[in-house]
């Protein structure tokens, strides 16, 4: 038997890889126009940190976590999402220094042992950014904005943005007494998790995969303390003059226990039952309450292996070679690398080297790889110092001096 991947983990191949790498660099162009900088996190942590932060009795907590126990009898965990992470070394390394306000993007490997379906992975990667110091509306519609901006750059067309408030510290605990009552009236037709989590964590139901949708419908709606109501309006009237479209869904109360008041989803309906591109929200209390000092933040992570599902029906990555070199003979090996070395060097994207194989099969090797154009070097044209330039498409041919054809085949990119 041949050992395999783990169920959940899967092996990227190209051309999906290549999909990934352009939304990651579609990614990075737009946080620089933010000013937001990489954070790099470990993958592996203290569990201790996700029950405290992400929260012990949500499912990613309880129900998802990679955890285990090293060698030194320390209980780890895989990190099943970033922001708790990025939230320790924000507080280890004193990051908020001299002006708290700072700015962190990171792109990364995350694990939950949930059951795998179309796009819900145990291994799966989010982009997300963590914005530190900033109370004001300003700031949750910039994150908001910067999520569109990501998505639209890097081609996806169709989605939509839903957010909500969750209130806060002073606001919070009476609605969460109304929630308490409201559920308790229904307590018969509830599923074991939601009975359970009438005292543990009674918002977490609304977001329950079974009663969830029905509860929502008939749930007390939260009232805001003045704050609170000013603020959510506020990130409304700014996220609109980002030219951001969204739509207040009361019913976004997001499965991470940290939240206060603004959070949203960006979802696809294209993408079937796993429609969740990102989440996230402001998580004021939660440096505070890790320890660190009080500083406020709010963030998000998308999902990048939904984003690719989207792109992949209309990407168009083009990273075939520019042009492959072929060898007639053993006496044109070494001439035909070195042109190869000094086209790549010149960048252009070229291949070659197949000089196990006899001409003919490295002219197939020139096709199969998708190739726009062929140069064969033989002892004549390492004498001219000069050879056709074959364009394997039309069949049509010139003869370029070894020290233009760079130019040339840059030229050609540009159909000129
Ligand atoms: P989350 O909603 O748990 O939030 O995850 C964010 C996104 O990660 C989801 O919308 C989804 O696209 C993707 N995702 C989650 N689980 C899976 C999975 N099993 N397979 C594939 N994709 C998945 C967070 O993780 C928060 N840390 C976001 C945040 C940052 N809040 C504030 N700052």
């Amino acid at each position: 038997m041949t050992v395999q991947t783990i169920r959940g983990f899967r092996d990227i191949l190209p051309p999906q890889s290549c999909v990934f790498t352009a939304l990651e660099n579609a990614a990075l162009e737009v946080f620089s126009l933010y000013g937001y900088r990489e954070l790099r996190i470990p993958t592996v942590e203290m569990r201790e940190l996700y029950v405290k932060s992400t929260g012990e009795t949500t499912d990613i907590v309880e129900k998802e976590m990679y955890s285990f126990s090293d060698a030194g009898g320390r209980t780890l965990a895989l990190r099943p999402e970033g922001t708790p992470g990025v939230a320790r070394a924000y507080i280890e390394n004193k990051l908020h220094g001299t002006d708290p306000r700072r700015k962190f993007f990171y792109i990364g490997k995350m694990f939950r042992a949930e059951r795998p379906q179309a796009g819900r992975y145990r291994e799966f990667e989010q982009i997300g950014v963590e914005y530190f110091g900033n109370p004001h509306p300003a700031a949750d519609a910039e994150v908001i904005a910067l999520n569109a901006h990501i998505l639209r750059h890097a081609g996806v067309k169709q989605f939509s943005v839903d957010i909500n408030s969750l209130g806060c510290a002073k606001c919070r605990p009476v609605y969460r007494q109304q929630l308490i009552d409201f559920l308790n009236s229904r307590k018969d037709s509830l599923c074991e998790s939601c009975k359970k989590r009438i005292e543990t964590n009674p918002l977490r139901a609304l977001d329950c995969k079974t009663d969830g949708p029905a509860l929502s419908k008939d749930a007390p709606l939260q009232q805001f303390c003045p704050e609170c109501a000013e603020h959510f309006s506020l990130v409304q009237t700014l996220l609109k003059d980002t030219g951001t479209e969204f739509a207040v869904n009361r019913n976004v109360v997001r499965g991470l226990d940290y939240y206060s008041r603004t959070v949203f989803e960006f979802r696809s309906s294209l993408l079937g039952a796993q429609d969740a591109i990102s989440g996230g929200g402001r998580y004021d209390a939660l440096l505070g309450s890790m320890g660190g000092p009080e500083v406020p933040a709010v963030g998000w992570a998308f999902g990048a292996d939904r984003v690719v599902a989207l792109l992949e029906k209309d990407a168009k990555v083009d990273d075939a070679p520019e042009v492959f070199i072929v060898s007639m003979d053993a006496a044109t090996h070494e001439p035909a690398f070195k042109l190869i070395a000094q086209l790549r060097e010149a960048g252009v994207r070229a291949d070659g080297g197949a000089f196990a194989q006899k001409m003919n099969a490295q002219m197939k090797a020139a096709d199969r790889c998708g190739a726009k154009f062929a140069v064969i070097i033989g002892s004549n044209e390492i004498e001219k110092s000069a050879a056709a330039l074959k364009n394997l498409k039309t069949g049509e041919q010139k003869e370029v001096a070894f020290a233009a054809l760079a130019d040339a085949i840059k030229a050609a990119r540009q159909g000129i």
